[in-house]
């Protein structure tokens, strides 16, 4: 009998101020435009993996429940990835707790696929390095690239497995969060993945996102090192506006947003003609996140009490990179 165990790894989810929309491989998973995100210190995926010579088959449960099908398979993309260099054939069991709601478009894919390429290579002891680790968490789910890293990241959408990788841009170590209104947390009817890839086939919007992004992508670069948060929301804003026109123009069209979505919209745009510098941005989903200074954040949270549980309302400051957690945390 030969096993070999990880750590508990922790990987927090992040949320693209420029989105990441269309895949150029979708194999490799190689996007079709470079991406920007935040990482956020309050939703996070916790995941363990043991490959063992006695178990007959990979297994994948996440918060306790045994998963099949498409999560099972992109889980496996990675356990083989990492397989192939360790040299090593045994089958493995992964365990992952979910501290965010899983296919709700709060980028569970992004903390999941993170967490288990971190604990993947961990229990082998491959020792891989930022950069890949970043690709082998891309294989499993594009946005996972950058959760490797805290902070303002990048994505270089390259042109191999070898160049596409997320590298840290800036540490945020400035006044920034975001205040996230849950709507719905149920799993969506249209995964990211489906959503995109009929997006780029189909979509008579989809050339303009390309012909416009370069132009997002240098204005959101420079409004980071500027630390505004005027800039940094609205071109945030206007490109993830941007991203689900794209979607009505598909066919069949499709939407990710609700009556609810539309309507926290606008208490965002009230927010700002009383004077809030606060903006949106929205992913593969129903529910809508607020940029803005964690000061401002903290008021507007208030103001909303009024028309949301408090559960709905979540404060999210920067979060850290891939971390290891002590023994201690999951003791039991
Ligand atoms: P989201 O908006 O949550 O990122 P996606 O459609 O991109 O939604 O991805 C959701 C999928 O990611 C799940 O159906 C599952 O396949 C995978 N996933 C989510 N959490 C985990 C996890 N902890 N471990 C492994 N895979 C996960
Ligand atoms: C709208 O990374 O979830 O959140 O690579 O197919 O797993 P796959 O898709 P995923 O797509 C995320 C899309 C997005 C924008 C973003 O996070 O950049
Ligand atoms: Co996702």
């Amino acid at each position: 009998m030969t096993t070999y165990t990880s750590s508990w790894i922790r990987a927090y989810t992040n949320i693209a101020l420029i989105k990441y929309w269309g895949k150029a491989d979708e194999a490799l998973k190689l996007p079709k435009n470079n991406s920007i995100s935040l990482t956020l210190d309050s939703f996070y995926t916790d995941t363990y993996v043991q490959f063992d010579s006695r178990f007959t088959t990979d297994t994948l449960t996440i918060d306790g429940q045994e998963q099949s099908g498409a999560a099972l398979k992109k889980a496996k993309i990675i356990l083989d990835l990492v397989r192939e260099v360790a040299q090593v054939d045994y089958n493995a069991k992964i365990t992952s707790l979910n501290y965010v709601p899983t296919a709700a478009g709060l980028a569970s894919s992004a903390s999941g696929l993170a967490a288990l390429a971190g604990a993947a290579s961990n229990a082998l002891e491959l020792n891989l390095s930022d950069a890949e680790l970043s690709r082998l968490a891309r294989r499993g789910s594009g946005s996972a690239s950058r959760s490797i890293f805290g902070g303002f990241v990048e994505w270089e959408k390259g042109h191999s497995d070898v160049t596409s990788v997320a590298k840290p841009l800036d540490d945020a170590n400035w006044d920034i969060g975001m205040l996230f209104i849950i709507l719905d947390s149920r799993q969506k009817a249209v995964s990211s993945s489906e959503g995109m890839s009929r997006t780029v086939a189909t979509s008579v919007f989809y050339p303009a996102w390309l012909e416009t992004i370069e132009l997002d992508l240098a204005d959101m670069r420079q409004a980071i090192k500027d630390q505004s948060i005027q800039q940094v929301g609205e071109i945030a804003e206007r490109n993830a506006l941007k991203m689900h026109g794209t979607n009505l123009g598909a066919n069949p069209p499709f939407t990710y947003w609700s009556a609810e979505s539309l309507r926290a919209m606008e208490h965002v745009r009230q927010l700002r003609q009383e004077g809030y510098n606060v903006y949106f941005t929205m992913d593969a989903g129903p529910n809508v996140k607020l940029i803005s200074t964690c000061q401002e954040l903290k008021e507007i949270k208030e103001r909303l009490s009024k028309y949301y549980d408090p559960a709905q309302l979540i404060l999210a400051q920067p979060g850290p990179g891939l971390t290891v957690l002590p023994d201690h945390v999951h003791a039991d």
